[in-house]
């Protein structure tokens, strides 16, 4: 996150003394990326962070590939996936390969019982249905329909949610997430095409501090692996920090869309990027307004992409028989375009209320098991006149 934050309370300069009021000492934490070159936050706790009592089993998160070579659309009924009390428990990987899995989510209930880090990888929480509050070391983010949360790697957190009905859209990111750079200037300021800016982002607040000694289960998701730890202080016991590396919320109801006299290619959409993937937005707007405009896409191959999109809300202009909460699938190998009826349809049309979020990956996805369980079998075939 290229802002720099602060909360709480913190000494006048790096790693020197700061005292509690009985004359203690806070213990500081670099919470960096990159080795020593990428965004970092500095931390002060009440107690040690390295204190673990116990290391308990570890269970294999790993997606379960039902087809990792393949070259047909498909379209997945997202809502079909069944919800579960737990929040990790009902995170279901769908399209995965080395640098991002992908996965729906329904969780019933709040994370209390432990606190969650994800150490492989950024993680990106698109929140479709529900409203609650991502609580942190770093503060707390509340969150409601539309938002992106962002949490980068590291980052120990848990999830309230206001209720029972929730659906997540998420992606684990094996490489960091970052804001197109862009729609960024040499100091990391957002420029005045990008479309979004700095007072749009949902950053953490309301810090607050445990200080607490006893047993803090630990759940920690490393290669694949979700390991179990007993921490002997609370993990929120920050007491202040500064710095670049936190967790924040993107709202995709603030995304301005950049519309144009002809159709505009998919990365105007871009929302956010990665070495090895982009996440889009595509936000209600007006149409093209050339006069012999298409405002459909045209057919295009995407060569070397798969390109998945989640349908979030309204209709959506390509596409015939899509709901919210669908998945399709357009495979790297075979081009893809607006189904049959749409492309003459959308002449003359003024706007579109589409509302869907779009991950392209430069290497091809591979499906779960989970993904053949909601897969409707025929999307293939559905250009077919
Ligand atoms: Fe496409």
């Amino acid at each position: 996150m290229p802002i720099y934050h602060k909360l709480g309370a913190f000494p006048q300069k790096r790693h020197t003394q700061f005292n509690k009021t009985d004359g203690t000492l806070y213990y500081e934490q670099l919470f960096g990326t990159i080795g020593f070159d990428g965004m970092s936050s500095l931390l002060y706790h009440v107690h040690r962070p390295t204190q673990i009592k116990e290391i308990g089993d570890a269970i294999d998160m790993s997606p379960k590939i039902a087809e990792a070579k393949h070259i047909k659309s498909r379209k997945l009924i997202g809502f079909d996936v069944a919800p579960k009390d737990d929040f990790l428990e009902s995170r279901e990987p769908m399209m995965v390969n080395g640098d991002v899995h992908i996965g729906l989510a329904a969780p019933k209930k709040s994370m209390t019982s432990y606190f969650y880090k994800n150490s492989d990888a950024d993680e990106m929480l698109f929140i479709h249905k529900g409203t609650g509050t991502l609580k942190t070391y770093l503060g707390n983010i509340p969150f409601e329909y539309g938002d992106y949360l962002i949490i980068p790697r590291g980052m120990i957190y848990q999830i309230e949610f206001d209720n029972e009905e929730n659906r997540i859209l998420f992606a684990e990111s094996f490489h960091p997430i970052y804001t197109p750079k862009r729609y960024r200037n040499w100091f990391g300021q957002l420029l005045e095409h990008s479309p979004f800016c700095e007072r749009d982002y949902k950053l953490p607040q309301d810090l607050q501090t445990h200080d607490e000694k006893g047993e803090f289960v630990m759940k920690i998701k490393k290669q694949g692996m979700l390991h179990h730890l007993v921490y002997a202080s609370h993990p929120f016991d920050v007491v202040g920090w500064d710095g670049y590396n936190y967790p924040y919320g993107f709202s995709i109801h603030n995304f301005e869309p950049i519309t144009g006299r002809v159709h505009q290619p998919p990365p105007v959409h871009q929302t956010f990027e990665t070495n090895a993937f982009v996440i889009c937005s595509f936000c209600p707007r007006m149409y093209d307004y050339h006069p012999k405009s298409i405002p459909a896409p045209y057919n295009h191959s995407n060569i070397d992409s798969d390109e998945m999109l989640y349908y979030v809300d309204g209709d959506f202009m390509s596409r015939t028989d899509i709901s919210p909460g669908h998945i399709s699938l357009h495979p790297a190998g075979i081009p893809h375009g607006p189904h049959p009826g749409t492309y003459e349809a959308s002449i003359g049309k003024k706007e579109t209320k589409e509302l869907a979020v779009m991950i392209d990956t430069f290497k091809p996805l591979q499906l779960t098991e989970n993904a053949m369980k909601i897969d409707d079998g025929k999307y293939y075939k559905s250009w077919v006149e």
